[in-house]
């Protein structure tokens, strides 16, 4: 089928049990970089303002791409890591239902705030953490069409920063709550391992073809380890049962601001992207 066949199939293909879209939006949504440039200010920046106070909240419009994509309209969301609630402000703009958790109270109360600044319904928020999952009976309900989350980024946030940033007097780390539970304070190592144990709870309350979709972004390379976290993650869920790797799409943030890293001495990136990690459940009998 090509681009323009698709242009005459106007109406979702019946056979589409995965979601809404045409043919000709779901070819949009296929290509594997999304660039935008959303504002940080106004009614486009669905109160950004508020939620600032979290160090890496997510733009609703972007989530809200990725839920039109992997849910039909009525479909239920869970976000084990859900910070200031993109995942769910997404959800309630395209009419799904979600559950987040985070640990962190204040995560709560400034989602809430913005439920209110923004005239959104206030979808379930478990404070709580997401190792517990099954223990939280708005989490076990009933079973999720879509796994969308965004879990810290190994220990990127809590580390001190160095270079271009302490130069700039801006090298305090900004870790998101201080909590031994919190993933982002663990070591690479034991990050990995348990995230890999969150998911594999959360994937039990995942219907059978339902997806996994994870944001993540890589740590700056050492002698020691490439730290292409996206790649180590793949690697660590490689051999979950039922746990199909799909591929990634990348998020490019031109909004994101440049620092001259290395200058004028050696190449340093300056990572104004995050990977979408995509996987498909399809588990066999007795999993
Ligand atoms: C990258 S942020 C998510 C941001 C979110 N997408 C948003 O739009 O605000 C990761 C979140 O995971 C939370 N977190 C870390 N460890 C956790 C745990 N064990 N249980 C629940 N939440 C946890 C942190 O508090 C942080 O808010």
């Amino acid at each position: 089928m090509n681009d323009e066949s698709l242009e005459s199939t106007p109406a979702p293909d019946p056979r589409n049990k995965l979601n809404d879209l045409t043919g000709r939006e779901w070819l949009y949504a296929l290509r594997s970089v999304i660039t935008t440039r959303y504002p940080t200010s106004g009614a486009e920046s669905y109160a950004h303002e508020l939620r600032r106070i979290h160090p890496s909240p997510k733009p609703p419009q972007l989530l809200a791409e990725l839920v039109r994509f992997f849910t039909k309209t009525g479909g239920h969301v869970l976000d084990p890591f859900a910070g200031v609630g993109g995942t769910l402000l997404a959800c309630a703009l395209e009419g799904r239902t979600a559950v987040g958790v985070d640990l962190a109270q204040r995560y709560a109360d400034c989602y809430a705030e913005v439920c209110t600044t923004l005239d959104l319904p206030r979808l379930p928020f478990v404070v709580g953490d997401a190792r517990r999952l099954t223990e939280y009976p708005e989490v076990t309900a009933r079973l999720f069409d879509l796994i969308l989350t965004d879990p810290p980024y190994a220990q990127m946030q809590a580390k001190e920063k160095t270079g271009e940033h302490k130069k700039r007097g801006r090298s305090a780390a900004t870790p998101f709550t201080d909590f031994d539970a919190d993933l982002g304070n663990l070591d690479y190592w034991d990050f990995l391992r348990e995230l890999r144990a969150v998911l594999v709870q959360a994937l039990g309350l995942l219907k059978p073809y339902g997806h996994l979709v994870l944001f993540t972004k890589d740590l700056q390379p050492t002698p020691a380890h490439h730290n292409m976290l996206h790649a180590d993650i793949v690697q660590e869920l490689r051999n979950v049962a039922g746990l199909t790797f799909r591929g990634y799409r990348i998020w490019h943030d031109q909004s994101q601001n440049l620092y001259p890293f290395g200058y004028p001495f050696a190449f340093v990136s300056n990572q104004v992207h995050q990977f979408i990690l995509i996987f498909r459940w399809t588990p066999t009998e007795g999993e």
